[in-house]
């Protein structure tokens, strides 16, 4: 006998129009790129949303933009500060009565540094100190409020340079894979107090970080994205990360943990350098009369 569409629909509970109603979240970096989209994403969603990051206007500006005071908190929070990392997780327990989502986004792209030979070494202390400590205290501080609860979700964002070689400076990829191999140490360690974690690796997105580290327009840089892309006709935005950090950080999600889920239209899955030099080897142009 066909299942009514009510009862099915009712059954799991997918299609509740706020995914994360009673749910508390902090994102690192939130007043900004993907942060900022998650968090006005996350507060639709009916979570309380503590936005913790360096850009304090920007951070008070998108609270007011969102428009929803009782609901979502701006607090300066520099991740490589761990009585930073600590106040905001015990603003968010005060305020709001707990912590259900910890998204340790905030990051840093550093100086576009190839040549190992020439690397500026605080340049790379530095993308550490940001990328894989900043997250280290954050996941540190979430854990300490989530294992008494015995429940709660840590996220991080990495990156595709966590799967896909020679396209980043070196700092940058050994951080997020770095970010990758906490996420999923912690998916261990945690399990056993009900707590997840998973991880988000964006492609190439045009936010801030990376229209300022290629100063050039946001058009461009989705020029430049989408012709390389594999996967044609759509331009990815933020959206899309913003998207993924609400099902992991749902209860649609609540069997997933160690996943490293990431959003690039399957760039990573090819490369496509071969076929092109076959193209190109046997175009009609190059092939004998
Ligand atoms: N944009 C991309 O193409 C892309 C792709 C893959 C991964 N990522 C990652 O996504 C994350 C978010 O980047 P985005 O593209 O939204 O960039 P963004 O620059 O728009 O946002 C990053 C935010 O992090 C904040 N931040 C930087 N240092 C901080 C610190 N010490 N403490 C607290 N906040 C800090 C910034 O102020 C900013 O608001 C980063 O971890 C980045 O590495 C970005």
């Amino acid at each position: 006998m066909p299942i009514p569409m009510k009862t099915k629909v009712e059954s799991h509970g997918l299609h509740t129009s706020k995914r994360l109603e009673g749910k508390v979240a902090i994102i690192t970096g939130g007043a900004s790129g993907f942060g900022e989209t998650t968090a006005a994403l996350f507060a639709r969603h009916g979570a309380k949303v503590v936005i913790a990051d360096v850009q304090d206007d920007r951070g008070h500006a998108l609270c007011r933009h969102i428009g929803l005071p009782e609901q979502v908190s701006y607090v300066h929070c520099d991740v490589t500060s761990e009585a930073d990392v600590s106040s905001a997780v015990d603003l968010a327990v005060s305020k709001y009565g707990g912590l259900d989502i910890m998204f340790n986004n905030a990051g840093i792209p550093g100086s576009l540094d190839f040549a190992i030979a020439d690397a500026d070494n605080d340049n790379f202390k530095r993308v550490f100190e940001v990328n894989v400590y900043g997250a280290f205290l954050g996941a540190k501080h979430a854990a300490r409020a989530m294992i008494p609860a015995g429940r709660g979700v840590i996220l991080f964002t990495a990156s595709v340079a966590s799967v896909v070689s020679g396209e980043s400076p070196h700092s940058y990829a050994v951080s997020k894979h770095a970010v990758v191999g906490l996420m999923k140490n912690l998916c261990v360690e945690l399990g056993k107090h009900g707590i997840r974690v998973n991880a988000i690796s964006p492609c190439a997105v045009a936010t801030p970080l990376l229209t300022g580290t290629m100063g050039v327009k946001k058009e461009v840089v989705e020029d430049i994205i989408c012709a390389s892309a594999n996967l044609k006709g759509v331009v990815p935005t933020a959206d899309d990360v913003a998207e993924a950090a609400l099902y992991l950080g749902s209860d649609e999600s609540k069997f997933v943990s160690g996943l490293n889920l990431v959003v690039d239209g399957g760039y990573s899955t090819t490369n496509q350098s071969y076929t092109r030099v076959i193209n190109t080897v046997f175009s009609p142009k190059s092939l004998p009369e």
